[in-house]
């Protein structure tokens, strides 16, 4: 595995630690290596060391010395400027002294934790020198992250371009909610339980809403998020991964192409929205000052760093989406994201219809909840189901409870970075939970309709809503305007 921008946060964070875990459930092979890409000046002991420290530090009490120590003499590293041709060429013959080493057969994994303007220049080097080339029995793949482009035309540019040296199948587009045990649970929650699947459609569900709120800022990416805003950092990736998991129909089998193809039919059948619609099905905040939660005080947006001081970018963005099949024909898909939101969590709701009659005289309909499931994809990690039950009493009184299964009482708290799974199925080849290109696109042709409004209409009510607040009233009005209410957690 070389991965480029090895001095990088991402490495230290989470591939190095993704790769402890695989060590340490041994799902890492024997002659398996790693080499590590920057411009640092270093040697193997040197960022050996680095890692070390980092990673022990990052992950705490699950940090095992013996562990470790497998995986660190397998650690390598080589210093090189990534635009500079010549470094690929130093690069095949390290690869080649490490193959002969450790028996690595020239099966090589290429991670760009690299900014993303980088991803078509390195392809193309590392193309250049023939490391791209597969052979009759060793693999060539290439791992990107988000974002790929900043539009649909840039993103075809970005895929064009990797295609000129890579086939689709080589290439390995992360989408870091993919990798999460909850988001991947979602299909197995839907195909793997009888009693689920029969109630999964427009007969029986009112609505889905999808909430990825958090309470942190832009943190230091200011300049780029001040480039990207809510809309482009998080729905046309994670929202939509969601959105196509829980809109999908069962897919003939576990396969990578089943299993995406049915993905993307379900962004196929988002429908388009008109311009005058974005007015009404699309709303977009940004935060002022406000206080948080836990009583600290933080200030607007616009005073992030790297910022402009008059950004009309926005840090919410909420949709309405509906879907064009015979499946959710009727159902709104509701979609909400935002940055320094009253709390930090991710969860969607399937909202059921109200049973079609109330034959219980005394109970008093107005209390009682339609059922509702909530899948909680992050923290509290679980899935809880709500409906009515009735009160103890003499009269017949319903109340809603809650049935809830969390992750943690019966599976523990293993650690995980969110990245073993994705590193581990790349190197056994299954693409299933990667973007393939197609999906990429389709997922900017779904917000650009917003986007293109947003940008010909910039927002002259900015800041809209307070930090620590459950975001704009707009969004809240989404809902109300249909007779719904967006689910809340207190
Ligand atoms: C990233 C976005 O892709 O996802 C960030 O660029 C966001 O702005 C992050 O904070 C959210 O990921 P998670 O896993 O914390 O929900």
């Amino acid at each position: 595995m070389i991965i480029f921008g090895a001095g990088g946060d991402l490495t230290k964070r989470k591939l190095i630690p993704a790769l402890f875990h695989l060590c340490h459930g041994k799902l890492l092979p024997e002659s398996f290596a790693v080499v590590g890409v920057d411009r640092l000046e270093m040697d193997d002991h040197a960022f050996r060391d680095m890692m070390e420290s980092d990673v022990q530090g990052n992950l705490g009490a699950a940090w095992d010395p013996a562990t470790w120590a497998r995986l660190r003499e397998r650690l390598h590293y080589m210093q090189g400027d990534i635009k500079d041709q010549g470094a690929y060429q130093t690069l095949c013959e390290r690869l080649s002294q490490i193959d002969a080493e450790r028996g690595t057969d020239g099966n090589y994994l290429f991670y760009l934790a690299v900014p993303p303007m980088l991803f078509a220049d390195i392809t193309r080097l590392l193309g250049a020198v023939g490391l791209t080339s597969e052979g009759a029995s060793d693999w060539r793949r290439v791992i990107i992250e988000k974002p790929f482009g900043s539009d649909l035309d840039s993103a075809k540019a970005l895929n064009g371009m990797l295609h000129e040296t890579l086939d689709e199948g080589q290439i390995y587009r992360i989408d870091h909610y993919l990798g999460k045990e909850t988001v991947q649970n979602i299909m197995v929650f839907r195909f793997s339980n009888g009693f689920i699947e029969p109630l999964w459609n427009r007969q029986h569900i009112d609505h889905v809403q999808i909430t990825v709120a958090e309470s942190v800022g832009v943190e230091h990416r200011g300049a780029y998020y001040d480039t990207a805003g809510a809309l482009r950092d998080m729905i046309p990736n994670h929202l939509l991964v969601l959105l196509g998991f829980l809109g999908m129909e069962p897919p003939n089998s576990f396969e990578s192409d089943a299993v995406r193809d049915e993905i993307n039919k379900v962004l196929d059948a988002v429908h388009p929205l008109t311009p005058e619609q974005v007015l009404t099905n699309a709303v977009r905040g940004q935060y002022g000052d406000g206080v948080m939660t836990n009583g600290e005080q933080v200030s607007a947006y616009r005073l992030s760093p790297g910022v402009a001081a008059g950004s009309r970018t926005e840090t919410y963005a909420a949709l309405k989406l509906t879907l064009d099949n015979w499946r959710w024909a009727g159902v709104p898909f509701y979609l909400r994201t935002g940055k320094r939101l009253h709390g930090q969590y991710t969860e969607v709701v399937i909202q059921f219809k109200r049973a079609p009659t109330i034959m219980f005289k005394d109970a008093d309909t107005a209390q009682m909840s339609p059922d509702m499931l909530v899948l909680r994809i992050q923290p509290n990690e679980g899935i809880q189901m709500s409906f009515g039950a009735k009160i103890p009493g003499p009269r017949m009184r319903v109340g809603t409870v809650n049935m809830d299964f969390c992750y943690a009482d019966y599976f523990g708290n293993a650690p995980a970075t969110g990245y073993e799974t994705l590193i581990y199925d790349c190197m056994n080849g299954d693409a299933t939970l990667f973007k393939h290109a197609e999906t990429v696109e389709k997922g900017w042709e779904i917000v650009e309709s917003v986007q293109d409004v947003w940008s010909a209409l910039p927002a002259r009510d900015f800041p809209n809503y307070a930090a620590g607040s459950w975001g704009p009233p707009g969004a809240d009005d989404l809902l109300k305007n249909d007779g719904r209410h967006w689910r809340r957690i207190r």
